[in-house]
């Protein structure tokens, strides 16, 4: 049998890993700026990581929520005091899509309504409203057509003000990544977040702060969205909870109450992805990465807006992303094959760098040294 070909993939294959460094079949060291696309938050194969889970797989892998299991107690209480949401409730499940698709169902049994507020280059995952909120038609099967998603530009107020003063009362839910990640790393400005907080109390909207990528302290704060100092009403996460283990979840706030069987998981919230995610959080606080995300983050824009050929520098702590020149488009490639460093993209010449928050400040020097090296070989090849 063949492999479902679904995606182009570099000729690589990692068998190892270590903190911020993978290694290839044949011994080969590479670092990690891209972190298995943002999954890797504490670092590859973290030891308490590999302990908990261990240590937890010796006494039960997984049983359903038919059952009690404290670990999601345990996890809810801990994810609360960390997020600073200590008053929201925590469903489990097993993918950042899933997370999103459940937070507009639960948006729309709460108030009632169908239309949803996307936004333009957005990206939420690949189930049927989820995809229907993403803004790229290549992703959308005609199944997953729908009149009920308004898509508007990112950061324009007054086109946000005109949607909700027309369908107001029709909006279930307005659904944002606090910085888009597949969409190129566009920043939500705090004006806008705050304006979507404005109106979503207004008209009785859901607020869904899409945290899969941005969340899980990667920017130096747990959501990027509290950057604007408001709060959403639902939070989805997945990507970094587990540091690779799967686990999604969404945080949703007091005032959205729970009804027996509206949403519902057979793996999520196992007890294995409890642990995982606990070991994440643990992690997270002792080795306060969320600080070094933003020191390590703050060194790298620096470094980077230095370098005259790198256009349009951006993101927030260790979620940065910058333009690439078409004469340089072989960097990312270069940067890969002949520097042994992973990088992220999105299309069309952006490079994405989503490293493990515990990325030290020698990494990051290196990577800098390597980017300008490679710069200057490309230069030096096209004169
Ligand atoms: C912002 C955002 N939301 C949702 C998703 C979907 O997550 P998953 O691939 O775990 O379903 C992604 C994945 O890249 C994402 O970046």
């Amino acid at each position: 049998m063949n492999l479902f070909d679904v995606y182009p993939i570099n000729d690589v294959t990692i068998v190892k890993a270590k903190g911020s460094y993978v290694w290839d079949d044949k011994g080969e060291q590479y670092l990690d700026l891209y972190g298995g696309h943002a999954v890797i938050s504490i670092g590859h194969t973290h030891p308490h990581w590999v302990k908990r889970i261990e240590e937890q797989l010796e006494k039960i892998a997984f049983y359903s929520n038919s059952i009690k299991i404290p670990l999601q107690q345990e996890l809810a209480m801990k994810l609360g005091k960390i997020s600073g949401k200590e008053d929201y409730q925590l469903f489990l499940c097993n993918s950042g899509a899933e997370a999103n698709e459940n937070a507009l169902k639960m948006a729309s049994f709460h108030n009632g309504r169908k239309k949803i507020v996307a936004f333009s280059k957005s990206f939420h995952g690949r189930t049927s409203l989820a995809v229907a909120a993403t803004d790229n038609k290549n992703y959308i099967a005609p199944v997953n057509e729908t009149d009920n998603v308004i898509f508007l530009p990112l950061n324009d107020e007054k086109a946000l003000e005109e949607c909700f003063t027309k369908n107001g009362k029709q909006i279930s839910s307005v659904i944002i990544e606090g910085i888009q990640g597949v969409g190129g790393i566009n920043v939500a400005e705090v004006s806008f977040l705050k304006k979507i907080r404005t109106l979503c109390d207004e008209y009785g909207a859901v607020y869904i702060a899409d945290s899969v990528q941005c969340g899980y302290g990667r920017t130096g704060k747990f959501f990027s969205h509290d950057f604007a100092g408001v709060n959403a009403d639902i939070y989805t996460m997945a990507k970094g909870m587990g540091n690779g283990f799967p686990v999604a979840g969404l945080i949703i706030a007091p005032h959205i109450k729970p009804k027996h069987f509206q949403l519902g998981t057979t793996f999520g919230g196992n007890h294995l992805a409890c642990v995982a995610a606990l070991a994440v959080l643990e992690v997270l606080e002792e080795e306060k990465l969320m600080g070094n995300a933003t020191l390590v983050g703050k060194y790298l824009r620096d470094e980077l807006e230095a370098v005259p050929e790198l256009k349009n520098v951006r993101g927030r702590g260790l979620m940065i992303g910058f333009d690439v020149p078409e004469e340089l488009k072989d960097l990312k490639k270069n940067l890969l094959w002949n520097q042994k460093i992973f990088t992220g993209e999105a299309k069309p010449n952006v490079i994405r760098l989503l490293p493990s928050l515990a990325l030290k400040k020698r990494d990051a020097e290196q990577f800098i040294e390597s980017i300008k090296e490679e710069i200057a070989l490309l230069q030096e090849t096209a004169s």
